[in-house]
C-alpha cells in the first residue's frame, strides 16, 4: 500500500472505530449494537467537555445509569437508560457510572484522566455480550489516546470514589434510587434520597452536594443537528402511527386496537420504545389528559384523542390528533376543532428566537377565550380556564417533558404546541358541546429565522382527516387468520 493511501486507511480506521463501526462499515454486532445512526462518541465527548467547563474548580459530577426496575416474579420492566447518563456517555448499560473530574484524577499508572466510565466487567449472558472496558473504548471512545478518559471495571469504583470525593468541594449528583420505600407491615419508611445525602455528608463533611440537573438541564434543552435528526425520525414514526390510526379507526373498535396500530407503526419504523404511554381516549375519556387504560369501545358520533410519541434512539416525539370515530366531525365538534387549530396556528406564528414562552401561551389563550365566548360556551375568564386548563408547551428530547423551563426561546430548542378544549358532560353550555375534548399538538424546532414544524406532515385540517379516514388501514385487517 502506498504511503498516502495507507494514511487514508489509518484515518478511516480511526473514524470508523470512533463511530462504533468496523472498517467495513458493519456495526460491531458482537455487542448487540446494530444501529449506525446513534449519536456519535465525539458528540458525547463534546458534551462532557462543555459540562466540565461549566463546573467550578474542585467540583465533580457523578452520573449513574438506570437500574432495572422489578416488575413481578422473575421479570423486570424493559430497561431504559437514564437520560442524563445516555446524553453524556452514549452507553446503554445499567450498573454503570460516569465521573467527571475537571481538575483531573491521577490513575495508578500515573496517567491523568478527567472522565472515568465504570462498567460491568465483560460477561456473556443469555441476552448477549456487554461492552466491558474494551467495548467502551471501541464503541464509546472512552480510553482513546489524547481524550483524558478511561473505562474501568466496576470493582474499581469504590476506592476511586473515596479518593476523589475526599478532595472535592462540590459534588453534582442526584441519587437515582427509588425515592421512598414504605413498608407498613414492619413500619419501616426509608427515604433513600435523604439517607444517601446523610451518608455522604457524614463521610465527607466538607462536601456540598447539588442536584445534577442544576448544571445539565439547560444544556439538554438546546439540541444539536444530530439530535434534531433523531427527533425527526421519532416524529416520522409517530406521524405514521397517526395516519394508520386515522385510516383504521371505525365505530366498535376498542381504544387498545388503535393503540396497537400506532405502536406497530413505531416499531416498524425502528423506534425502540414509546416515549410515554400512548393516550387513546374516546368519548368521555377525551377529557382525561393522561388517560392510558385504552380499554373502552369507541362509538359512532364520538371523538378520540390520540396523544402519542415514538422514542427513537432515546429521543421522543409527542404529537396529538383528535378525530371523529366514524370519520365525520359533527358541526359542534368541527366548531371546537377549528377553534383549537386556530389557537395553535396563532401560537406557532409567534415563535421566533427570543420569543418568551409566556407569550406563546397568551396568544393561544386569547384566541380560545374569544372563540369560547363567541360560541356561548364561556361566560368569563374562569370558564375559559376551566375548559382549557393545561399549559401550551413543553420541550421534547431525551425525555418527553425535557430540559428545564426557560423563558426565552433559543434556536435548537424543540417544543410542543398543544392547546386543547375540554367540555365535560353536564357543563353549563349548550349540550351539543358536551363530551367534546380536543387537543392538537405538534413538535416545533426553533430555527435562526423562526421555527420549523417537524410534524407538519401529520394530517391536521378537519377536511384532510375526514378524507384520510375514508381509507382502510392496517387496523382493519383480520390478524392471525387465513
Ligand atoms: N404527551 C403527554 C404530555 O405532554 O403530557
Ligand atoms: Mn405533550
Amino acid at each position: 500500500m502506498q504511503r498516502s493511501s495507507f494514511s487514508l486507511f489509518l484515518i478511516m480506521l480511526c473514524v470508523s472505530s470512533s463511530l462504533g463501526q468496523s472498517p467495513s462499515g458493519v456495526p460491531y454486532t458482537k455487542y448487540g449494537i446494530y444501529d449506525i445512526d446513534r449519536i456519535r462518541p465525539e458528540e458525547c465527548r463534546r458534551r462532557r467537555a462543555v459540562l466540565m467547563a461549566k463546573m467550578g474548580t474542585n467540583s465533580v459530577v457523578i452520573l449513574r445509569a438506570q437500574d432495572y426496575a422489578h416488575r413481578s416474579g422473575d421479570e423486570d420492566y424493559r430497561f431504559r437508560q437514564n437520560s442524563n447518563f445516555l446524553y453524556f456517555t452514549g452507553c446503554n448499560e445499567s450498573n454503570s457510572t460516569l465521573i467527571l473530574v475537571p481538575s483531573g484524577f491521577v490513575l495508578d499508572n500515573g496517567i491523568v484522566v478527567k472522565e472515568i466510565l465504570f462498567l460491568t466487567p465483560k460477561i456473556k449472558d443469555w441476552r448477549g455480550e456487554n461492552l466491558g472496558t474494551e467495548g467502551a473504548r471501541e464503541i464509546l471512545g472512552f480510553g482513546f489516546e489524547g481524550t483524558q478518559s478511561v473505562a474501568l471495571s466496576n470493582d474499581r469504583l469504590k476506592d476511586i470514589l473515596v479518593s476523589i470525593l475526599s478532595n472535592t468541594r462540590i459534588l453534582y449528583y442526584t441519587p437515582s434510587l427509588v425515592e421512598t420505600l414504605v413498608d407498613p407491615v414492619s413500619n419501616i419508611s426509608f427515604i433513600s434520597w435523604r439517607e444517601s445525602m446523610k451518608n455522604l455528608q457524614e463521610k465527607y463533611p466538607n462536601l456540598e452536594v447539588k442536584g445534577e440537573n442544576t448544571i445539565i438541564g439547560e444544556m439538554r434543552t438546546v439540541k444539536s443537528s444530530a439530535e434534531i435528526g433523531l427527533l425527526q425520525k421519532a416524529v416520522d414514526a409517530t406521524i405514521a402511527g397517526h395516519i394508520e390510526a386515522m385510516k383504521s379507526c371505525e365505530p366498535g373498535m376498542f381504544e387498545y386496537q388503535l393503540q396497537a396500530v400506532v405502536e406497530y407503526c413505531f416499531t416498524q419504523a425502528g423506534a425502540e420504545y414509546i416515549g410515554f404511554r400512548s393516550i387513546i381516549g374516546s368519548g368521555p375519556n377525551t377529557q382525561l389528559f393522561h388517560y392510558d387504560a385504552n380499554r373502552r369501545k369507541m362509538l359512532s358520533g364520538e371523538l378520540v384523542v390520540m396523544d402519542i410519541g415514538a422514542e427513537y434512539h432515546g429521543y421522543s416525539a409527542d404529537i396529538t390528533r383528535t378525530i371523529p370515530v366514524n370519520g365525520k366531525f359533527t358541526s359542534a365538534q368541527r366548531e371546537i376543532y377549528e377553534l383549537v387549530l386556530h389557537a395553535q396556528q396563532a401560537a406557532i406564528d409567534t415563535i421566533f428566537p427570543g420569543t418568551m414562552m409566556v407569550d406563546v401561551e397568551k396568544t393561544a389563550m386569547k384566541v380560545i377565550a374569544e372563540g369560547l365566548t363567541r360560541l356561548g360556551i364561556a361566560k368569563d375568564s374562569d370558564d375559559v380556564k376551566k375548559y382549557y386548563p393545561h399549559r401550551i408547551s413543553h420541550f421534547i428530547g431525551l425525555d418527553v417533558h425535557d430540559g428545564s423551563p426557560i423563558g426565552k426561546l433559543i434556536p435548537g430548542m424543540v417544543m410542543t404546541v398543544e392547546p386543547g378544549i375540554y367540555i365535560p358532560e353536564g357543563s353549563d353550555c349548550p349540550q351539543k358541546y358536551w363530551n367534546i375534548g380536543i387537543r392538537i399538538e405538534d413538535d416545533v424546532v426553533i430555527t435562526d429565522e423562526g421555527r420549523s414544524v417537524l410534524s407538519a406532515f401529520a394530517p391536521q385540517s378537519a377536511a384532510d382527516i375526514e378524507t384520510l379516514m375514508k381509507k382502510k388501514g392496517i387496523g382493519n385487517q383480520r390478524v392471525g387468520k387465513e
